[in-house]
């Protein structure tokens, strides 16, 4: 369908009344984000730590998938659960005329609940999908325009932590309503600083009364949330082990795997749940060139996945620049949609 529709804009006079059903954007790499200098200066620091940004390699992707499979990561299921339940109702929220992007869009799965919502009310839909990965916005939106007739699909290939720059090329002035999608609590990956920072400069490209759709993951029980990121099958050990695999197989480096512990717990004072690659005995690790050494039981801090109640929802919300309109939740109370306005 892509490569079709691309043959047929070839074919037609460039003032032909038929309209490019999908588009692909490569936003400009960012200079300062390379994965040697991240991975560098992470395993110099003290404590360590590596960006979670680089677990999703394509191993670490199909990992992530499968996470998402787990009886115990109950955190796609409960945003599912509220998606499909409460789509119609979401949609009527949104308005009468809508455009809809989506950070971190990936196989924009759950984003399907709200297009069908959507294209129930109105007669087309433009959608920008934002992804890192050009691949997988190549192969979702070819089964969005298979599967919707009515939508057309400006996709964005970059990095969304200053989602503003990357936006608001892409986003031209329009009677349409503008509706950011930011699924799945990947806010979660921010602190609560970053995270009101990424707000407000994603306020700066939107006009008042646009809205953000937000997906937070809620505070609850140590006994719920530790299970979710230590499952019994080892499939978050191995998304997180994973991290190391990439540096030896992109880096050149000689971690031994077995040679590290996964650890994920829930530290209630912050909020969070910490995710550590503990080394196991003291050893060297080399990297480039370079050596990194490691005591017994010194780890290695990778992710960090902040839990939300509603205060400090709020405190997001008016940090960015937002009103928190409506709230969705699913029927457990694990976790929460949010219509955020523009001020
Ligand atoms: C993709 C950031 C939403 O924090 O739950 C899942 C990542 N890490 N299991 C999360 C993750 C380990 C996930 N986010």
């Amino acid at each position: 369908m892509i490569r079709e529709q691309m043959e047929q804009s070839l074919a037609v006079p460039a003032q032909a009344p038929t309209r490019e059903r999908y588009v692909l954007h490569r936003a400009a790499a960012s200079p300062s984000n390379s994965f040697a200098d991240d991975v560098r200066r992470g395993l110099t620091a003290r404590p360590k730590f590596l960006l979670p940004h680089y677990f999703y390699d394509a191993l670490g992707s199909a990992l992530f998938s499968a996470i998402c499979e787990l009886p115990e990561y109950y955190v796609t299921r409960a945003e599912d659960e509220i998606l499909l339940s409460r789509a119609a109702e979401i949609a009527a929220a949104f308005g009468p005329r809508v455009r809809l992007v989506e950070l971190g869009s990936g196989s924009a799965r759950k984003t399907r609940h709200l297009i069908d919502a959507i294209l129930a009310r109105q007669a087309s839909l433009d959608f920008l999908p934002v992804d890192v990965d050009a691949g997988i916005l190549a192969s979702s939106g070819h089964d969005l325009l298979n599967d919707y007739p009515r939508l057309s699909i400006s996709a964005i290939c970059g990095d969304f932590r200053n989602p503003a720059t990357l936006l608001r090329p892409y986003l031209p002035p329009s009677d349409a309503r503008t509706i950011v999608l930011f699924l799945g609590s990947s806010i979660g990956n921010l602190d609560p600083a970053a995270a009101g920072a990424m707000l407000s400069n994603l306020r700066t490209a939107l006009a008042p009364g646009d809205a953000l759709f937000l997906g937070a993951d809620l505070r609850k029980s140590p006994s719920i949330l530790e299970p979710a990121y230590d499952d019994a099958l080892g499939v978050t050990a191995a998304f997180n082990l994973n991290l190391l695999g990439r540096i030896n197989r992109e880096l050149g480096g000689t971690f031994d795997l077995s040679a590290f512990a996964h650890r994920a717990y829930y530290n209630e004072s912050e909020g969070r749940i910490e995710m550590h690659l503990v080394s196991r005995e003291g050893q060297r690790v080399l990297i480039d060139g370079y050596e990194i050494s490691f005591d017994e039981g010194e780890s290695i801090h990778t992710e960090n996945s902040y839990k939300y109640d509603d205060a400090s929802l709020h405190a997001l919300a008016e940090a960015g620049g937002f009103t928190i309109e409506q709230r969705w939740s699913d029927s457990n109370g694990y976790f929460a949609d949010l219509l955020m306005v523009a001020e």
